[in-house]
């Protein structure tokens, strides 16, 4: 059932390893990539408890040894004082520059442990084990690393690849529903953005997929990295379709902001409702049929997701204001802001020619059944 994925970028290629059961394998997974015997992890306090023992048993049927530092779970670690606590430790746990450090959590602990790798002693390797659906088909792959600042998300980062990525999906079985279904966000992101029979697969297969199904989580998980890794090849820095992984995220990010990146939302459900609108805006703007945002939107909401602002509850505030906290999007380029659109289901495109009426318009609709702040 195992699956590789290679991201083959020259000097700095990495295999994918997707399947069930890699944690207990994890030791002889990692040994070529280690100069001695010992690694550093980093993780939350959540995965810790769940899967540490797992981890530390699966390094030391190899003989490696372990030292761990268990941050607090969530996106608040992101930020500078648990970003030089990590470092400190690692400094503090002598990890020298030809040692691995191991980022085991998820989208957060693998942004911050890749993000302190790469500045740690100039820069030393590290390794992925990704333990969130969201990080095992997107954060864990790619090489983007940082954390967030007061002005935005991701705004202090660098780019720094992974030397592996061990993406174990027996470990989603323990994350909640909503958890699983916001990384799924990410998943259905990709048939939307480049591939129609993906996300007819995804229709057809979405439901087994969260029911636990381990050869459809497999599949899926493969497929989503295949695609960005075939992006990141293309586009490691995001010059240009590398911001095709972007969609919906420009939506996303400002309804982050408006909710103060709390519990109120979660990443991968801001993508969800992000796409969604995404799609919404390209069929006013005459780029694809009207059926195409209805079927991005029949499936999400088939999937039980949130779908549609008004699902996220609470207050909002108005569609002014959601488009001036666009504005801090890194996708802006001379002050333009660039949306990533679509000429169907599969056929997204990045594009900074779209009238600001357009994006009010299909806001303050979203917004019609919103308690306005
Ligand atoms: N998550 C978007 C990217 O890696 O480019």
């Amino acid at each position: 059932m195992e699956r590789k994925v290679h991201v083959a970028l020259e000097g700095r290629a990495y295999d994918v390893v997707i399947g069930p059961g890699l944690l207990q394998e994890v030791g002889a997974r990692i040994a070529p990539f280690l100069k001695r015997p010992r690694v550093a992890v980093l993780t939350d306090e959540t995965v810790a408890d769940l899967h540490l023992d797992t981890l530390r048993a699966g390094l030391a049927a190899s003989g490696i040894e372990m030292q761990a530092l268990a941050l607090p779970p969530g996106e608040a670690t992101k930020s500078w004082p648990q970003f030089s606590r990590a470092v400190e430790w690692l400094l503090e746990a002598k990890v020298e520059r030809n040692d691995v450090v191991i980022a085991f959590g998820g989208g957060v602990i693998g942004d911050l442990a890749g993000f302190a790798a790469s500045v740690l002693r100039r820069g030393v390797r590290f390794i992925q084990i990704p333990t969130s659906l969201l990080a095992q088909v997107d954060s864990s792959v790619g090489g983007k690393t940082g954390i967030n600042a007061p002005q935005g998300k991701n705004l202090i980062g660098a780019f720094h690849q992974p030397s592996l990525v061990l993406a174990d999906t027996e470990v989603l079985g323990t994350l909640t529903a909503r958890d699983f279904l916001a990384g799924y966000g990410e998943v259905v992101k990709y048939g939307m953005l480049g591939d129609a029979d993906f996300f007819a697969w995804l229709e057809d297969n979405g439901a087994a997929l969260a029911a636990g199904d381990m050869a459809v989580r497999v599949e899926a998980v493969a497929r989503s990295v295949q695609m960005k890794a075939d992006i990141v090849v293309r586009d490691e820095t995001e010059q240009g379709d590398r911001a095709l992984l972007n969609l919906g995220h420009t939506f996303c990010h400002a309804l982050e902001a408006a909710t103060g990146y709390s519990d109120r939302l979660f990443h991968g459900e801001g993508v969800a409702i992000g796409c969604a609108l995404a799609f919404e805006l390209s069929a006013r703007l005459g780029l694809c049929s009207q059926e195409d945002p209805s079927r991005v939107r029949a499936h999400l909401k088939a999937m039980g997701m949130k779908t549609d602002l008004s699902d996220i509850g609470g207050t909002l505030p108005d569609a002014e204001a959601l488009l001036a906290l666009m504005g801090q999007d890194k996708k802006v380029v001379d002050g333009q802001l660039r949306f990533i659109l679509a000429r169907g289901i599969g056929e997204a495109f990045v594009t900074a020619d779209v009238p600001k009426e357009a994006v009010l318009a299909v806001l303050q609709d979203g917004l019609a059944d919103c308690q306005i702040a």
